[in-house]
C-alpha cells in the first residue's frame, strides 16, 4: 500500500551536519559508505550512473537523501531505489498534472529563488527515503547527455559534493571516439596539490580513461578532520583528430553525422549590439556591461563592422551607420562605452527595430561585404514598457523585419527579465537565449559569450541527405558555423536494412563556397568500432532521440495552437519510448514506505531550471479533527494526545520559532448550529494561517481557497487547482481536493488536510487538519500547542487500571516531572483517509492537556491569524 511518487530530471549528497562521536563517516547516523560515479561516452553521447550506497548506524528510523546535482542539458533516464536488497525502479510517465495549471504555477515561481535552487549549470535533483536502523539503501541514478564542443573541446561537467567522509569514493570515465582522441584533460575546483595526482588520465587513439579514487584520508580537509574537501566541479575536456571536416558514422538504421572543419579563413562580421540602459541596470550591471563592451572593443578584428544602439525611455545609437572597426573608429567607441549611462524606461522594441534597419541598410546599400556574417546581440535586464510593451507584438515585428537574414541573440541579465519572451524571440529569429547571472563576474559571462559567436567560418550550411531515404531528420541548416563548435545532425533511414549514405556539404565561406560530399557505409562505422565493448549498438539512436528532443522542445517554444500540440505529443512520444525525463514526462517510484501524503515532485522545465522532489517522512506531530492533538513520541513507538475545547472564532498559536520566524495559529469554526450545551460544542479549524516574518511571506488556507501574500504580491488558488509553485523560501503542493503540501524557508514542512463534508450535511462544515513534518528544521525555541512538542519528549507509564470505560484503561503518566492520570484511547489519522482516518494509539490527556502543555491552554489564544 504505497503511494507513487512523481520526479523529474537529477548529482550529490547532502546530510545535515551533525557528527558522530565514534565514526566520523558517519553523519547524523547515516554512513555513505559507497559513491561512484561512472561515465562511459561514445561519439560525444554520454550515460552517467551515479551510485551512492548507505546504511543507518543509529537505532531508530533516518531519513536518507540522495541530492546531486546534474547538467541542465542532461536528461534522466532511469532511478532505483534498493533497499535491504528489494529493488524500487523508477519508470517514465506523462506528466499528469494539469498542464495549463501547472505551467501557470511554475511561470509564477520562476523568480529569483527558483534560479538559486539550481547552479548556472545544473540543476537539483532530491530524493530521501526513511530507512529501518541497521538498513541499507542502495541509489541508482542514470542520465544521459550529448556533449557539446566549445571553443575547441567537448567539455563533461561532474558535480562533486558528498558532504562526509566517503569509504568507497570514486570517479571513472571511459571515452571512445572513433576519429581517435587528441587531449585529455581532467580538473577539478577542489584538487588539492595532493590530490592532483589522486587523477589518474590515460589516453590513446581512439580510447580515453579518467579515474578520481581519493582514499577516505586523502578526502579529509586536514590530517585529522572529518570534513570532505570533495566539494566542487569536475570537469572533463577532449578533443578529436579532424583530418576530414566531417564524419559520418551509420548503426543499425540510425546515422549521425558531425561537421566541424578547421583552418578556414573567419568572415568579417557586422555586429550590432543592441544595449539595455534603463534605470533598472544602474550601479553594477551597467558597470559590468561597460567593462565587458570594453574588453570586446580589444577583440574586433580590423575587418569587422559594428555599432551600438542604447534604449532607456528614447533609443540612442551611437553612429547611424554600421562603422569599420578601425583603430580610430574603436578609440571613439570606446569613449562612448565608457560614457554609457542609465536612463529611465525600457524601450526595447525601440532599440531593436533600430538595430535591425541600420543592419538592413547596410546589406541594402551593399556597405558590408557579401561575405560577412551578419550578428544581433541584445542585452537587456528588464521588461519593455515603452514603445510597444506587449511581448507578441514585438515578436511579430522583429521577426518580419529581421527575416531570418542574422541571428538574433538575446542576453538576459538578472532575474527581473521576461526570459520566456526573451528565448522565443531568439530562437524565431535563429539565435538563442542565455541568461546573464548578477554576481562578481557577470561582465566575463558577457565576454564569454561574445567570444562563443565572435568567430564565425561558414555562413548558410546545409547539410543535404537523400530526402526519400531519410526520415526523423534533425535540424540540417545553420545560419552560421562558429570556430571551435560542432554541427552535429542525426537521422534513421526510412528503410531500416540500409547501411550506406551519401551527404551533400555546403557553406559560404569568407573567400569562397566550401561544398563536398561524403559517403560512408555501416561497414566501415563498425570497423571503426571494433575495440570498445561499451553502449554500441543503440548509442546512434539513442543520441538521434536526445538531439529530435531538445530541437522540438525548442520549436515548441516559440509555437502556439496546433504546432504547439503536435510538437507536444511529438516529444511526449520520445520521451516516453527512449525514458527520457524532459519537460512533458516524470519519473514515477512506488516508494517503499507505509505513510501517506509523500509528494515527490520533480519538473524539468523548458528552461530546465525547477527540478525539485518533495519526498515527505511520517508526520511527527498534528492536529485534526475537533482538534485533537497528536504528539509521537519515537523512541517509545507511542504518541501522547490531547483535545482543545474553546469557542468558533478563537485563534490558536500551534508553531511559533522566533528564529525561523515560522508561525502557525488556526481559527475554529464550529458546527453550522450552534449547540446548546457549551461544553460539549464541537470546534474544528476553519483557517489556517501560516507565516515567515523573515520571507514576507503568509499563506491562509480555508477549506475554500490557498492565499498567497509575498510582500504586496497575492495570489490565490482554491482546492479545485492541482498546482506546483515553487518560489524564494516556499514550495507549495496542491493535490487537488484532497491535501496541501509546504515547505518554507530551510525546509520545515506542513501537510494541511482538507476535510469535506457532504455539503447539505445539516450540522457539519468542511474543515482543516495540520500535520507536520521535517520539524527539526525549526530551532530549538520553537513553542506553541504542537511547536513545544517539537523537541524530544519522554514519559513513564505507571499503574495501568480499568478506568471508566472498559475499553479504554487508565493509568498514570509521569512527564515533565509531573503525574498526569491519562487515558489510553486512539486519536485518527487523516492524511491516508481523509474520510474515516486511521486510528493511531495513544495516551490521552484530560482537561485540554493540562500539566502536559507548558502553562495552561488559554495562554495560547492569539488575537489574530497573523
Ligand atoms: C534501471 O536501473 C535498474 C537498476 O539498475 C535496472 O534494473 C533497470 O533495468 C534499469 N532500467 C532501464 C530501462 O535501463
Ligand atoms: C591525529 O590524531 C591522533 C590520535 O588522536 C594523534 O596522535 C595525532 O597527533 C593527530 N594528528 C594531527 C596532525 O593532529
Ligand atoms: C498536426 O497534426 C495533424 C495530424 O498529424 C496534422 O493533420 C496537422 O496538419 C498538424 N498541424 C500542424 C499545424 O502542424
Amino acid at each position: 500500500d504505497s503511494m507513487p511518487l512523481l520526479w523529474g530530471s537529477a548529482t550529490q549528497l547532502i546530510i545535515t551536519l551533525f557528527f558522530s562521536f565514534f565514526n566520523p563517516q558517519v553523519v547524523n547516523g547515516i554512513e555513505i559508505y559507497s559513491m561512484k560515479i561512472d561515465s562511459k561516452v561514445t561519439s560525444r553521447f554520454a550515460r552517467n550512473v551515479i551510485t551512492s550506497r548507505a546504511v543507518n548506524r543509529g537505532n531508530v528510523h533516518k531519513e536518507v537523501f540522495f541530492d546531486v546535482e546534474l547538467p541542465k542539458t542532461a536528461f534522466i533516464t532511469n532511478f532505483s531505489m534498493t533497499i535491504d536488497g528489494v529493488t524500487y525502479p523508477g519508470y517514465i510517465k506523462e506528466k499528469e498534472a494539469a498542464k495549463q495549471e501547472y505551467e501557470k504555477a511554475v511561470s509564477k515561481g520562476q523568480t529569483a529563488g527558483l534560479v538559486k535552487a539550481s547552479g548556472r549549470k545544473t540543476e537539483k535533483f532530491t530524493v530521501s527515503v526513511n530507512i529501518a536502523a541497521a538498513s541499507k539503501v542502495t541509489f541508482e541514478l542514470t542520465y544521459e547527455e550529448l556533449l557539446k564542443r566549445q571553443f575547441g573541446k567537448y567539455e563533461m561537467f561532474i558535480k562533486v559534493k558528498p558532504k562526509q567522509l566517503v569509504k568507497d569514493f570514486e570517479i571513472d570515465i571511459s571515452i571512445f571516439e572513433p576519429q581517435g582522441i587528441t587531449e585529455l584533460e581532467a580538473e577539478g575546483t577542489f584538487i588539492t596539490n595532493d590530490l592532483q595526482n589522486v587523477i589518474k588520465k590515460t589516453f590513446s587513439d581512439k580510447k580515453g580513461h579518467i579515474s578520481f579514487k581519493p582514499t577516505l584520508d586523502q578526502q579529509r580537509t586536514c590530517a585529522n578532520c572529518s570534513q570532505s574537501l570533495l566539494d566542487g566541479d569536475f570537469t572533463v575536456k577532449y578533443d578529436v583528430k579532424r583530418t576530414t571536416p566531417d564524419n559520418l558514422q551509420i548503426v543499425n538504421g540510425y546515422f549521425v553525422h558531425f561537421f566541424a572543419p578547421t583552418n578556414l579563413p573567419q568572415l568579417p562580421k557586422n555586429i550590432i549590439f543592441v544595449i539595455d540602459i534603463s534605470g533598472s541596470m544602474s550601479g553594477r550591471e551597467i558597470e559590468q556591461t561597460r567593462e565587458a563592451l570594453l574588453k570586446i572593443l580589444d577583440d574586433i578584428r580590423d575587418d569587422d563592422f559594428f555599432n551600438f544602439i542604447l534604449f532607456g525611455s528614447d533609443v540612442h545609437t551611437w553612429k547611424e551607420k554600421l562603422i569599420k572597426a578601425t583603430p580610430e573608429n574603436l578609440d571613439e567607441a570606446r569613449k562612448f562605452v565608457r560614457g554609457i549611462d542609465t536612463e529611465g524606461m525600457t524601450n526595447l522594441y525601440g532599440g531593436m527595430m533600430k538595430g535591425i534597419e541600420i543592419l538592413n541598410a547596410a546589406h541594402e546599400e551593399k556597405f558590408v561585404p557579401k561575405r560577412s556574417a551578419s550578428i544581433i546581440i541584445m542585452l537587456t535586464d528588464g521588461q519593455p514598457n515603452v514603445g510597444i510593451s506587449n511581448t507578441e507584438d514585438i515578436r511579430t515585428h522583429v521577426k518580419k523585419a529581421i527575416e531570418g537574414k542574422y541571428p538574433l541573440y538575446n542576453l538576459g541579465f538578472g532575474y527581473g527579465v521576461d526570459y520566456g519572451f526573451l528565448e522565443k524571440m531568439a530562437l524565431e529569429n535563429k539565435g538563442l537565449a542565455r541568461r546573464i547571472y548578477p554576481d562578481s563576474d557577470s561582465a566575463l559571462q558577457l565576454q564569454g559569450f561574445y567570444d562563443e559567436v565572435s568567430n564565425p567560418m561558414l555562413m548558410d550550411v546545409e547539410l543535404h541527405y537523400p530526402e526519400n531515404e531519410i526520415s526523423g531528420l534533425t535540424k540540417n541548416s545553420f545560419k552560421h558555423f562558429y570556430d571551435g563548435s560542432e554541427i552535429v545532425v542525426a537521422g534513421r533511414f526510412a528503410d531500416i536494412n540500409q547501411n550506406s549514405l551519401t551527404v551533400d556539404v555546403k557553406g559560404e565561406g569568407a573567400n569562397d563556397v566550401l561544398s563536398f560530399t561524403t559517403q560512408q557505409d555501416a561497414e566501415q562505422t563498425a570497423k571503426a568500432f571494433q575495440e570498445q565493448e561499451y553502449i554500441f549498438g543503440d548509442y546512434i539512436e539513442r543520441l538521434w532521440a536526445y538531439l529530435t528532443i531538445e530541437q522540438l522542445l525548442e520549436k515548441r517554444t516559440a509555437a502556439t495552437g496546433e504546432e504547439k500540440e503536435n510538437l507536444t505529443a511529438e516529444v511526449l512520444d520520445l520521451s516516453l519510448k527512449y525514458k527520457f525525463v524532459t519537460p512533458l514526462t516524470s519519473m514515477v517510484v512506488t516508494k517503499p514506505e507505509d505513510y501517506d501524503n509523500q509528494a515527490g515532485i520533480a519538473d524539468k522545465t523548458t528552461e530546465g531550471i525547477d527540478i525539485f522532489t518533495v519526498f515527505i517522512p511520517p508526520s511527527q506531530n498534528s492536529v485534526d479533527g475537533d482538534p485533537h492533538f497528536i504528539i509521537s513520541v519515537p523512541q517509545k513507538e507511542d504518541a501522547i494526545c490531547f483535545n482543545i475545547n474553546e469557542k468558533p472564532g478563537d485563534v490558536l498559536s500551534l508553531i511559533n520559532d522566533p528564529v525561523t520566524g515560522i508561525t502557525v495559529n488556526g481559527e475554529l469554526i464550529g458546527d453550522k448550529r450552534a449547540n446548546s450545551d457549551a461544553n460539549s460544542q464541537n470546534t474544528y479549524f476553519g483557517k489556517l494561517g501560516i507565516a515567515n516574518k523573515y520571507l514576507n511571506l503568509k499563506v491562509t488556507v480555508t477549506s475554500e481557497k490557498i492565499t498567497i501574500q509575498n510582500g504586496n504580491e497575492k495570489t490565490a488558488f482554491t482546492w479545485l487547482d492541482s498546482v506546483t509553485l515553487q518560489q524564494e523560501g516556499l514550495t507549495l503542493i496542491i493535490n487537488k481536493e484532497k491535501n496541501l503540501v509546504l515547505s518554507m524557508g530551510d525546509g520545515a514542512s506542513f501537510v494541511i488536510v482538507l476535510h469535506q463534508v457532504w455539503k447539505k450535511h445539516p450540522l457539519h462544515q468542511d474543515f482543516l487538519g495540520l500535520y507536520t513534518l521535517k520539524s527539526h528544521k525549526l530551532s530549538e525555541q520553537t513553542h506553541g500547542l504542537l511547536g513545544q512538542f517539537f523537541h524530544p519528549i519522554d514519559f513513564t507509564i505507571l499503574e495501568i487500571h480499568p478506568g471508566s470505560d472498559p475499553k479504554k484503561p487508565d493509568a498514570t503518566m509521569i512527564i515533565k516531572n509531573k503525574e498526569l492520570t491519562v487515558t489510553r484511547g486512539w486519536q485518527k489519522d487523516y492524511r491516508k483517509d481523509p474520510k474515516h482516518g486511521i486510528d493511531i494509539p495513544c495516551w490521552f490527556v484530560h482537561n485540554n492537556g493540562a500539566g502536559l502543555v507548558d502553562g495552561v491552554h488559554t495562554d495560547y489564544l492569539v488575537s489574530s491569524l497573523f
